[in-house]
């Protein structure tokens, strides 16, 4: 039966925003949905994106009340979505549900339009001047087609009836924009995320290879939980808090996760030379080619060391590479790459 949401009375706090003229960058990620107003660090702010649902009854109304947490409701379930969902999955022992798999919206959950539009809301205020917002956007890949399309529509109609002029933004690119200013915005920017790997290969900041595979943290994860018999989030905060790709230890959570961190990154790097190999003709650059590693899955210590081995590993590269190095904030350098481009449509 179809969920439909009745009220909206309970989200005061998603006007609390307050607006900035302008322009506004906004990664809508798999995980989570970042927003930035400008290219600092402090001034970006972010949500999970996931929810939880749960029986409605007076009783657990009054809990929510109680805490201050916004939360939706219909005449069946009480919907608490963004951030607080980490803390109500584990107080209730549920999964959480998410809007949004392997970069798209998730056709397999009807709720995914509806919530994603709530987080939003309390991230992103209402434009009365239609400021400039760029949105993050995956590349093409296995499994981004056509699907990109109808993603893209959507999710440009809603934020336009924000008020906006909302423009999408490539991953890959967004990531070039925020991190390699001062090489003219050519180089390989990429960005490890939840539900995949994005990768941009700009000359002048003008896209040259962009494309997606649908490997992410949520893959290393659910593999790692099925081999081990764990469950997907216990593997998660292992995952986040103690992993260390550089020293894979001698515990089989550790074992496992570099064995599908390895099988992640290889799929990348192995679509990147193909992705080189294919190009006829690529622009002349004099110098090599800067790369920058951006997303949340880039995170634990000795990522860069193992992606920088793995990427010199197979033989010659096509072009000529520089060093590889990480973003200065890898959770939010996206959503400041998309502020970066939202800016510029408007000088
Ligand atoms: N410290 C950490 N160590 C390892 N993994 C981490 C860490 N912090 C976050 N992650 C992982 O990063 C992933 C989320 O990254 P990110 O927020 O960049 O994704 P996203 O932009 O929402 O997704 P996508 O770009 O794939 O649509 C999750 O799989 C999460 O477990
Ligand atoms: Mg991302």
């Amino acid at each position: 039966m179809e969920e439909r949401i009745e009220t909206s009375a309970t989200s005061k706090s998603d006007a609390a925003v307050t607006a900035k003229p302008g322009a506004l960058g906004l990664d809508i990620g798999t995980s989570r949905i970042v927003a930035a107003n400008s290219t600092y660090d402090q001034e970006t702010r972010s949500q999970l994106n996931a929810f939880i649902s749960m029986p409605a009854s007076e009783m657990a109304e009054n809990v929510l009340k109680q805490r201050n947490i916004v939360y939706e409701k219909n005449c069946e379930n009480l919907y608490v979505y963004g951030n607080d969902t980490d803390f109500f999955a584990s107080f209730l022992d549920t999964d959480m549900r998410r809007p949004m798999q392997y970069g798209l919206l998730n056709s397999k959950e009807q709720m995914s339009q509806h919530i994603i539009q709530l987080i939003v809301k309390r991230l992103v205020p209402q434009s009365r001047k239609a400021d400039v917002l760029c949105f993050s956007v995956p590349g093409r890949g296995e499994t981004v087609e056509g699907n990109l399309v109808y993603h893209e529509a959507v999710l440009k109609s809603f934020l336009q009836s924000l008020g906006y002029q909302a423009k999408p933004l490539n991953e890959g690119m967004a990531v070039v924009y925020s991190e390699l200013k001062n090489e003219n915005f050519t180089g390989i920017g990429i960005s490890c995320g939840g539900g995949m790997c994005n990768v941009a290969v700009s000359f002048m900041a003008m896209p040259v290879i962009t494309f997606s595979v649908p490997r992410g943290g949520d893959y290393i994860d659910t593999n790692v939980a099925a081999v081990l018999n764990e469950t997907p989030s216990r593997v998660r905060l292992f995952k986040e808090e103690k992993l260390d790709l550089g020293r894979p230890g001698d515990d089989d959570l550790s074992r496992a996760l570099n064995i599908y961190y390895d099988d992640v990154l290889q799929t990348l790097i192995d679509k990147l030379r193909m992705e080189f190999r294919a190009q006829s003709q690529l622009p002349r650059i004099d110098r090599p080619m800067p790369v920058v590693v951006a997303g949340g899955s880039s995170m634990p210590d000795g990522f860069l060391k193992k992606f920088e081995g793995m990427l010199h590993a197979g033989g010659e590269f096509p072009i000529q590479l520089a060093d590889v190095r990480m973003a200065k904030d890898p959770l939010t350098a996206t959503a400041r790459g998309c502020y970066i481009a939202a800016m510029s449509e408007i000088k």
